[in-house]
């Protein structure tokens, strides 16, 4: 569903492996997150590094199994600037959405948790400006897609905040689970 030598943008120059989703193409439920980082970069694989841990405990902690989820990202290649990692740009969004819109096809989940703002913005195709917290927790119909859209915070923002926000995420993939998955 990803050209793993697919080079349409500048990110080709500086990753070491396109990250490709991952998890059965039957999964019910779809997760969405920004753009690999080095963990990922390095062993093709997405949500493997720290934040992925806590991804795989929120879950846990949900009662849902990260194996039966498919787990992908809105870029497959890692952006960075110097050595650290950084947002994607508009213009890699919108070049790398090809292959997302192909998962979303391809495994038409029942619900997308959208982790963070860069997927809920282009899910629910809203402008930059927004505010995930007018968003977070709730279940969104969007007229081009059979799946529920369910904003999420990003693991990384969890814990750069010292994990305040940890109870309305587990929320969100809850909420997510009543939806049927
Ligand atoms: N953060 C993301 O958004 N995606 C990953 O794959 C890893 C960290
Ligand atoms: Fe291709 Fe997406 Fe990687 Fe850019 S980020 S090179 S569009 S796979």
């Amino acid at each position: 569903m990803t050209d793993i030598n697919c080079t349409m943008c500048g990110l080709c120059e500086t990753r070491t492996n396109v990250v490709v989703g991952k998890g059965p193409r039957s999964s019910s439920l779809m997760i969405i997150g920004e753009a690999p980082g080095a963990d990922e970069d390095m062993l093709a694989e997405p949500f493997i590094g720290r934040c992925g841990d806590l991804l795989t405990k929120m879950l846990d902690d949900s009662g849902v199994s990260r194996d039966n989820t498919y787990i992908t990202n809105v870029v497959k290649c890692r952006p960075v600037q110097g050595k650290k990692n950084r947002a994607p740009s508009t213009e890699e969004i919108e070049t790398c959405k090809r292959w997302l819109w192909e998962e979303m096809k391809v495994v038409n989940p029942r619900v997308i948790l959208t982790l963070g703002k860069t997927p809920t913005g282009l899910l629910l195709k809203l402008k930059k400006t927004f505010k995930l917290a007018d968003y977070i927790n709730k279940a969104h119909q969007v007229e081009y897609l059979e799946s529920l859209v369910v904003p999420c915070y990003h693991p990384s923002y969890l814990m750069q905040t010292g994990r305040d926000k940890m109870g309305v995420a587990l929320e969100c993939i809850k909420l997510a689970k009543t939806h049927g998955i």
